[in-house]
């Protein structure tokens, strides 16, 4: 790695000059005045950049600046600042007389969020209150991975990921494939919430998945569900034309922008990291908390909400499987059973047992099955107010020990994830909608 000297250094730029600093750095203006995705810093003002980002800034007068930067790298010179079209976008919205709503698409690394805080800022600063959703559930700037989130902006700010978001929506997974009903619901439930609040401009930046057909279901039914008066898509080479034919656009208009010249793409390793940093954020201050499955809705499982197994049905079952049953729960059509970690789990046995429950679905599951799953917390109001992580079930308590930084007696419900996720933010696989 890289060997990081963050010492500051004083530099001196031209009026009209674009550049672009890669995080980690810092600048802080000494003398003079620059701009960064419409946000005018003057002295003593800056901003850190975090790992993974990059900003550009447009020289306003001449200036002296405070930078630091771990290399020479960090800092390179640009012929473009941002797109013209960009420009002219902002100009064109600001002009709007109603309130409106923006929906921006465009591939990975294509600049939407960059966008959308671009827009964000000229709106706010042409008087008109802003919210931004960030429907983006894996590459967040507002709100926890796995969450749709929304923010009222009070101030302007080139990186909005610093902000906490006033409201979220709990889909599950940093990815939207599988959830894409939970997708489209967070983004309407967000959009009314900020409706509500007076918002004027409503901008909602999307996930960079917009190829094959899931991805154009999610996109379809947004679009159709919200009838956003703006669609605006950023492309490269048109890759966005056969998704945007498809659009009944009698009342949205579609604006096509191009992308940045000097997007700062990010791997898959990059990508993950940046997700893991803010999952830490979101637990910093966690403690383990136990709540009774009596006492709290679980939704997004079936978890809780059937009827428990007599001993009976414990007894044929264990004798079929070969096993030690130690919880299990029946519904009209559905069985839920789990069973000790040394019990076999084979596919003779599961095909037994489910001639023997020849109407219900069947699901055999075992204790490390609930360890580390992601989870979703609302309060009475059905609002979500933070993530938890379900680290195990006391099956005979009938209770889920969860770790969060949320206080417990404000949980009235648990929505379970779709994936699996550790105290230190660490990623630990997919496990489907429903799984339990
Ligand atoms: N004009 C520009 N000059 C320099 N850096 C830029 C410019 N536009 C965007 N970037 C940087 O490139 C990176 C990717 O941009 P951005 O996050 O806006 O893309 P995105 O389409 O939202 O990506 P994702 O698909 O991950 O959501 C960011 O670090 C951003 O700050
Ligand atoms: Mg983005």
């Amino acid at each position: 790695m890289e060997k990081r000297s963050m010492h500051p250094q004083l530099r001196k730029f031209k009026a009209g000059e674009s550049f672009i600093l890669e995080g980690p750095s810092s600048i802080r203006v000494v003398s003079g005045e620059v701009n960064s995705l419409g946000v005018k810093m003057l002295p003593g003002q800056g901003i850190v950049i975090p790992e993974f980002k990059s900003l550009p800034f447009l020289v306003e007068k001449d200036c002296e600046l405070e930078l630091r930067v771990t290399g020479e790298s960090s800092l390179k010179f640009s012929e473009e600042y941002l797109p013209k079209d960009w420009v002219e976008l902002s100009e064109k919205l600001a002009s709007v007389d109603r309130r409106f709503t923006v929906v921006v698409l465009g591939d990975l690394d294509s600049g939407k969020s960059t966008l959308t805080t671009f827009l964000a800022n000229v709106l706010l600063q042409r008087g008109l209150k802003v919210a931004v959703i960030d429907a983006d559930t894996g590459q967040k700037d507002l709100g926890a991975p796995g969450t749709i989130g929304m923010k009222i902006l009070d101030k302007p700010t080139p990186i909005l990921s610093g902000c906490p978001e006033d409201s979220a929506f709990f889909v599950g997974s940093t990815s939207p494939a599988g959830l894409i009903d939970r997708s489209i619901a967070g983004v309407l439930v967000l959009v009314n919430k900020a409706l509500k609040a007076g918002v004027e401009a409503v901008l909602i930046d999307t996930t960079g998945w917009v190829y094959g057909r899931e991805a154009r279901e999610l996109k379809t039914v947004m679009i159709n569900a919200l009838t956003p008066e703006f669609i605006v898509a950023i492309q490269r080479r048109g890759e966005l034309e056969s998704l945007l034919r498809s659009l009944v656009t009698t009342s949205s208009e579609i604006i096509r922008v191009s992308a940045p010249k000097n997007v700062r793409a990010r791997s898959r390793s990059e990508r993950k990291a940046i997700r893991s940093r803010v999952f830490r954020k979101y637990l910093k201050g966690g403690k383990r908390i136990t709540l009774s499955m009596r006492d709290i809705a679980i939704q997004y499982s079936f978890l809780g909400s059937g009827g428990e197994l007599d001993g009976e049905k414990v007894d044929l079952f264990q004798r079929i499987l070969g096993g030690t049953i130690i919880y299990g729960e029946e519904f009209e059509d559905f069985l839920l059973l789990v069973l000790d970690e040394r019990s076999p789990i084979d596919t003779s046995t599961l095909f037994k047992l489910r001639e023997t429950v020849a109407n219900k679905a069947l699901r055999v599951l075992r204790r490390s099955d609930f360890k580390n799953v992601l989870c979703g917390l609302l309060d009475k109001e059905g609002c979500f107010i933070g993530l938890g992580i379900l680290e195990d079930v006391d099956f005979k308590l009938r209770k889920l020990n969860i770790y969060t930084s949320v206080e417990e007696r404000k949980i009235a419900a648990v929505q379970i994830g779709s994936m699996k996720v550790n105290r230190e933010g660490m990623e630990e696989g997919w496990i489907g909608s429903w799984r339990f």
